[in-house]
């Protein structure tokens, strides 16, 4: 946990309540400019995914500095293939769930496919919605130097912009499927992108399955904090979608993963065990009843 952060529920300055005993103890939220302070530190953040009120709330009380409506909602929540699908209007809701529910975490909104590729203005317009109907502190956008003017106009209208790069899952089907982007000299292009991204005022720089080392030249050639997602160890911040990081999801990890729990097994298990309470009349016991 960045010092420049602020401290995590209960162990910070605030933890003695000031306000009295009955009052709720204030959380200070995290900014885009600790993010920017972890980075001038050498200290690191922690990112997740979140989707709704009750993961929000466990990962903001947990520590988690920043949280991303991300648009994996789309094949994490949806039931859809890719992140392609999904629309302004599906994640709106979701985006709205986190924030209310997130008291310190920066909440970050993706912005799906087609809601910001047509011009500075649509991207405008989309981020608008996000922080007013959404109310995100922040919005992401997939995309390398091409959309530079793009989050130029975002941020000049009061939109915080994180920029990602690398492996842009929206774009699957012209990179050719999930490939490892920034290898050998195309190195060179990836940071000429964060370089564009940065000068355009991005308040950070996320890059998905980047080599290591073109990653660790990236975060060296921006001053603004880097996210890594398969991206080695030199970022400012690491991002995981939160199914993966927690075991919920089944079937084949990406190699980037780590898996911290098992919650697959816990909730099957779970509701193997009702099932056959119920059907053994155990479930609901006298205790249950009235
Ligand atoms: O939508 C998402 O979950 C993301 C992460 C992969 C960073 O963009």
């Amino acid at each position: 946990m960045p010092s420049e952060v602020p401290a995590p529920y209960g162990t910070g300055p605030t933890a003695g309540n000031p306000a009295g005993a009955l009052a709720p103890k204030p959380v200070a939220r995290v900014r885009t400019h600790h993010l920017q302070q972890a980075k001038a530190k050498g200290e690191r953040f922690a990112m997740l995914t979140a989707y709704e009120q009750y993961t929000a709330e466990i990962f903001d009380q947990a520590g988690i500095d920043v949280l991303l409506v991300g648009d994996s909602a789309s094949n994490n929540v949806f039931g859809n293939e890719t992140s392609i699908p999904v629309t302004v209007d599906e994640l709106l809701p979701l985006c709205r769930a986190v924030s209310r529910s997130a008291k310190r975490a920066l909440v970050l909104a993706d912005l799906p496919f087609g809601s910001y590729e047509v011009s500075p203005e649509q991207a405008v317009a989309t981020g608008v919605r996000f922080l007013k109907e959404g109310l995100a502190h922040g919005v992401k956008i997939e995309g390398g130097a091409f959309y530079a003017g793009t989050v130029r106009a975002m941020v000049q209208a009061g939109i915080p912009v994180m920029a990602h790069i690398g492996f842009t899952p929206q774009s699957e089907h012209s990179l050719g499927g999930y490939r490892v982007q920034g290898r050998g000299d195309d190195a060179t292009r990836l940071i000429e992108d964060a370089v564009a991204l940065a000068n355009a005022g991005a308040f950070s720089v996320l890059m998905e399955m980047v080599p290591a080392e073109t990653a660790a030249a990236v975060d060296a050639a921006i001053d603004v904090p880097t996210i890594g997602i398969g991206a080695g160890n030199a970022t400012t911040g690491q991002v995981l979608v939160w199914q993966d990081m927690a075991g919920l999801r089944g079937g084949k990890m990406a190699k980037f993963v780590k898996q911290y729990a098992d919650l697959r097994t816990t909730l099957s298990d779970a509701a193997k065990s009702y099932a056959d309470d119920v059907r053994s009349g155990q479930f609901p016991g006298p205790e249950h009843s009235f």
